[in-house]
C-alpha cells in the first residue's frame, strides 16, 4: 500500500500549506484551509491506446533548427468559438471553459458536441443523460457523432473513451471529476489539480482536444477554476448578465492565438445564437423624439460596438442628489459630472442623474465618456440628439476632449450602421477619409454644448 501523505489546501484559492492555520496567507481568506490526504498510483497508460508516450531525455537545439509543423486546427461549426479560440481547437490543447452557474456553458458545450461535423464525447457529472437529451432536444439537433457519458471517475472515462474514440473531448464539469489517485473529495483542490493533470496527459498523448467545464462562484466558496489556469493551453470566459440575453465568450489565456477576440451569442429559448453584429441588436428601434439617449462607439476585445446610453437629469427631491449608473463607472460619471459644472456652467449639483447602459453590458471603455455627457446635456435641457449622430471620444477632467483608440476602426463600424455624424477629439490622427459620415470635431467640452 502507497505511503499516505497529507497537505493542507486553501479551497479558496489553491494554496498549499504543510500545517493547518486559520488564515490563508495567500489570499487572506478564513477558515478555507483542509488538509487533504494524498495517495500516488501509477499513471494511467496510454500505450494501450495505441499511443507511444516518448519519455526521450531532450537536449537544448537551436531555435532556427527547430522545424515549424504548421497544425491543423479542428474547426467546429461555431464561428465565434474559432475566432475567440485563434482559429478553431489546436489538436492535444486544453481549454478551460470558465463562467458563473446557469449563464450557458453546458448550453454552448452540447451545443458544440451536435453541430459538430467530428466524434465527439460529451461526459456530464452534473446531468443524467435524459436531462442531456431534453436540452438537446431544445437545441433541435441530432447528431450521430455525439456520445453523452455521465461519469464521474476519471478512470471509468479513460475506458470509455478507449472504445469510443471521440476526435473532441468535452468534460461538464471538472468541480465533478474525481480520480482514484487522491484520496480527497470530489471538487477539492487536490482533486481538481489530479483530475486536470491528468487530462492534460491524455490529451497532449492522443491529440485530442479536451474542452474542461469549470465553476466560478461569486463568493468563491468551493474551488474556483482560478488555480487551473496555468495548467491549461487556453481559458475561456462566459460571461453575461442572467436578466438579459447577452453572452461574451472572452478569452483571457490563449497560448495559440491572441486574448483580444470575442464571441457574442444571444440565448434564445432554441439555445445560443451567434450574433455576428452586435451593434444592430444593442441599439433599440430609434423614436427621435426622445431625449437624453445617445450612442456611443467602444470597443469589446477588437470589435468595435455601437451602444446607447441613456440618461434621466431631474430635479433632485432630497437634499443629496442622486448619482446611479447602470453598465458604467458611477466614480466616471461623478467626474464627468464635476466637469459639466465647472466647463458648462451646469447646476448639476441640485439635480439627479441616472445612467443606464441599454443591453444590460457593462463598459469600462472611457471611450464613452463624451456619449455620456451627451446623454446627460440632452436630458437637461430636454432636447433630444438627432437619431444619426454618436459620440467617440474621452473627457479629460480639464474638459478637453481626448483621442481614443482605434478611432478608424470605430468611424468605420458607425459609418456602416448607417450613421451620418461621429463626434470625436481634435487631436485624432485619422488614417482614412470618410464620405459617408461627417466627422466632427472637438477640443473642448463647451463645443459640444454650443453645438447642441
Ligand atoms: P446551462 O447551460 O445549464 O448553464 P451552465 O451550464 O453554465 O450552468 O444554461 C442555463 C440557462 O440557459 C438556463 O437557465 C436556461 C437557459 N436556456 C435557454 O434560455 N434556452 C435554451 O435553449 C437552453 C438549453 C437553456
Ligand atoms: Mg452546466
Amino acid at each position: 500500500m502507497a505511503q499516505s501523505k497529507t497537505a493542507f489546501f486553501c479551497q479558496n484559492c489553491g494554496n498549499q500549506y504543510p500545517k493547518w492555520q486559520g488564515q490563508c496567507t495567500a489570499c487572506k481568506s478564513w477558515n478555507t484551509i483542509i488538509e487533504e490526504v494524498l495517495h500516488k498510483t501509477e499513471a494511467p497508460k496510454w500505450e494501450e491506446m495505441g499511443v507511444s508516450a516518448s519519455r526521450k531525455a531532450s537536449s537544448p537545439i537551436a531555435i532556427n533548427d527547430i522545424q515549424h509543423i504548421s497544425e491543423d486546427r479542428i474547426m467546429t461549426d461555431d464561428q465565434e468559438l474559432n475566432r475567440v479560440l485563434g482559429g478553431g481547437l489546436v489538436p492535444g490543447s486544453l481549454v478551460l471553459l470558465g463562467g458563473e452557474p446557469g449563464i450557458g456553458k453546458s448550453t454552448l458545450c452540447l451545443q458544440i458536441a451536435l453541430f459538430a461535423h467530428f466524434k465527439t464525447l460529451y461526459v456530464s457529472g452534473e446531468e443524467s443523460s435524459q436531462q442531456i437529451k431534453m436540452r438537446a432536444d431544445r437545441l433541435k439537433r441530432d447528431n450521430n457523432n455525439c456520445f453523452v457519458l455521465t461519469e464521474t471517475n476519471t478512470s471509468a472515462i479513460f475506458s470509455q473513451i478507449k472504445s469510443v474514440r471521440p476526435d473532441v473531448l468535452i468534460i461538464d464539469s471538472v468541480q465533478t471529476l474525481f480520480t482514484d489517485a487522491i484520496d480527497a473529495t470530489a471538487g477539492s483542490i487536490s482533486q481538481i489539480k489530479a483530475c486536470t493533470a491528468e487530462l492534460i496527459q491524455f490529451a497532449k498523448a492522443t491529440n485530442t482536444p479536451v474542452i474542461l467545464i469549470g465553476h466560478i462562484n461569486k463568493d468563491g466558496q468551493i474551488a474556483g477554476p482560478k488555480i487551473l489556469e496555468h495548467m491549461v493551453d487556453t481559458v475561456l470566459q462566459f460571461e453575461g448578465d442572467h436578466n438579459h440575453v447577452f453572452r461574451i465568450l472572452r478569452s483571457h489565456k490563449n497560448r495559440f492565438g491572441s486574448t483580444n477576440a470575442l464571441g457574442i451569442y444571444e440565448m434564445m429559448s432554441t439555445g445560443l445564437r451567434e450574433v455576428s453584429n452586435p451593434s444592430e441588436l444593442l441599439l433599440s428601434e430609434k423614436d427621435d423624439s426622445l431625449s437624453g439617449n445617445a450612442v456611443a462607439v467602444t470597443l469589446e476585445g477588437n470589435r468595435p460596438l455601437l451602444i446607447e446610453i441613456q440618461a434621466l437629469v431631474s430635479s433632485a427631491v432630497y437634499g443629496t442628489p442622486q448619482r446611479s449608473a447602470t453598465g458604467f463607472n458611477a466614480k466616471r460619471l461623478n467626474m464627468l459630472l464635476a466637469v459639466l459644472e465647472k466647463r458648462a456652467g451646469f447646476r448639476l449639483g441640485a439635480k439627479d442623474v441616472f445612467i443606464n447602459i441599454t443591453g444590460g453590458i457593462h463598459v469600462d471603455d472611457p471611450a464613452i465618456d463624451l456619449g455620456v455627457v451627451a446623454a446627460v446635456l440632452s436630458s437637461n435641457n430636454d432636447q433630444p440628439i438627432a437619431p444619426d449622430v454618436c459620440f467617440a471620444a474621452e473627457v479629460g477632467l480639464s474638459g478637453e476632449i481626448r483621442p481614443i483608440q482605434r478611432i478608424d476602426q470605430r468611424i468605420a463600424e458607425a459609418e456602416k450602421l448607417g450613421f451620418h455624424t461621429i463626434y470625436i477629439s481634435k487631436y485624432c490622427k485619422l488614417e482614412n477619409e470618410y464620405k459617408g459620415i461627417r466627422v466632427k470635431l472637438l477640443s473642448k467640452i463647451e463645443e459640444l454644448v454650443q453645438s447642441q
